[in-house]
């Protein structure tokens, strides 16, 4: 099946939707999270530092990792694949439902509107625990992480980590999208993760599914088809 007949598919489909994971970014310097050399998790162990446990037992060691992956996104730009997806919403409005896992913020960045940040964004901060009035009251004292001057409160990245809910507004409307698409083009994820890898899914039950990804990846047997390709490379291409 070649890009050609997706791209028939897309032209086709009453609606369309895309899944993207942290491979969506690659292309832009980023790394991933589960590629073995360069990916986070090939370096850091993430039960020490993407839970909510890490970060009460080791708030300064969490937090630290934070700032140097925000150092790390100074400067960083959307690729082509970004910016095909932000063209296609541009020239085609509402018939496109763009999910992401990533909180690299690139997709916003790229101009692509409505975006479904499911697992937060690396750039906002939150309280950690429910903030009291001393804690909205008072500028955070600075540290490492900020707190709260009064009551000591926490702030730590608004960002989901493991065992967390997800945003149940973006939860909902993903769900919603990944039921009533014609086609979900899901891009640059392991799919190992749920639940977003489930909402790919559930779009390949109701419609068709294509996963864009130069390596296999979970979701490969669920697939109507399999582009074994890069998200810049490819995405341009399929939304021209
Ligand atoms: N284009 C497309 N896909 C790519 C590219 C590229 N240029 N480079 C790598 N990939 C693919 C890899 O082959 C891999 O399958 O992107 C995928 C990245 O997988 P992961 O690193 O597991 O990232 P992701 O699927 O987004 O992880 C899901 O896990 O760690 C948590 O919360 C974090 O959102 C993240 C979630």
């Amino acid at each position: 099946m070649s890009v050609e007949q997706v791209r028939g598919w897309i032209a086709q489909a009453k609606s369309i939707a895309v899944l993207t994971g942290a491979g969506m970014s690659a292309e832009s310097g980023v790394p991933t999270f589960r590629d073995a050399q360069t990916g986070l998790w090939s370096k850091f162990r993430p039960e020490e530092l993407a839970t909510e446990e890490a970060f009460r037992a080791r708030p300064q060691f969490v937090w630290d990792w934070y700032v140097m992956r925000r150092e790390m996104m100074k400067g960083v730009q959307p690729n082509a694949g970004h910016v095909a997806l932000a063209g296609y919403a541009r020239r085609h409005p509402g018939r496109l439902a763009l999910i992401t896992q990533n909180v690299d913020g690139l997709h916003q960045l790229a101009g692509s509107p409505g975006v479904l940040a499911l697992h937060g964004n690396i750039a906002d901060d939150k309280w950690l625990d429910r903030p009291k009035a001393c804690c909205t009251s008072n500028p955070p004292k600075e540290g490492r992480p900020p707190s709260c001057p009064v009551c000591g409160n926490l702030r730590r990245p608004a960002v989901v980590w493991f065992g967390e809910m997800l945003p149940m507004d973006a939860l909902a409307a993903a769900e919603q999208a990944a039921e009533t698409c014609g086609l979900m083009l899901v891009v640059g994820t392991s799919g190992v993760v749920y639940p977003a890898a489930g909402l790919a899914r559930t779009a390949a039950r109701h419609g068709r599914m294509v996963v864009v990804n130069p390596e296999p990846s979970d979701l490969d047997d669920a697939a109507h088809v399999v582009l074994r390709g890069t998200a810049a490379k490819l995405l341009p291409e399929l939304l021209a």
